[in-house]
């Protein structure tokens, strides 16, 4: 079986399995991220969305030999250094999940979503979030907390900047 070497969340992983096992599994059973969950199987639902290189995409249906020398970034590694994206202070003051099983496809999808686009339109949002089903209805609550982390992504940007100005001064 082959030995596939990742990057996952920042860390340098070793891993055997055949060529063609989905990345999903990989994460999950071989290396214990189950943040990342499974619901169609078939690249139709959202709830495996994991970020390749930065970009949204559905790891059930990634062969884990085509991931390469790019970065993987699950749920479990969004946080940096400990400290919540704004995705996910939003998501937890605006107590946006209900069972929560499709909620870390959510938020990886908004995160690219906002990497890309930081302030995005409520037409950006549903384009963007199209793919990712939630059959508990909680769309409503998604995009006002992607609003609110893309504003408070915004002024700490504007925050940081001013400080640097300052100290430059
Ligand atoms: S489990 Fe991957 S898109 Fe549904
Ligand atoms: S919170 Fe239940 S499926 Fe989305």
């Amino acid at each position: 079986m082959p030995r596939y070497t990742l990057t996952i969340n920042g860390k340098t992983q070793s891993v055997d399995a055949e060529a063609d096992t989905p990345l999903l599994w990989v994460l999950r059973d071989e290396l214990g991220l189950v943040g990342t969950k499974f619901g169609c199987g078939i690249a139709m639902c959202g709830a495996c969305t994991v970020h390749l290189g930065g970009v949204a995409l559905r790891s059930c249906s990634l062969p884990v030999a085509a991931v390469g020398n790019q970065a993987v970034t699950t749920i479990e590694g969004l946080a940096d250094d400990g400290e919540l994206h704004p995705l996910q202070e939003t998501w937890i003051e605006q107590d946006v999940p209900q069972c929560g099983y499709c909620q870390a496809g959510q938020i990886m999808s908004a995160a690219a979503l906002l990497a890309s686009n930081p302030a995005p339109t409520d037409d950006d949002i549903d384009v963007a979030m199209a793919g990712n089903y939630c059959r508990c209805g909680t769309y409503n609550r998604i995009r006002s907390a992607i609003h609110s982390a893309a504003e408070r992504m915004t002024a700490s940007y504007y925050d940081a900047t001013a400080k640097q100005t300052e100290q430059q001064a």
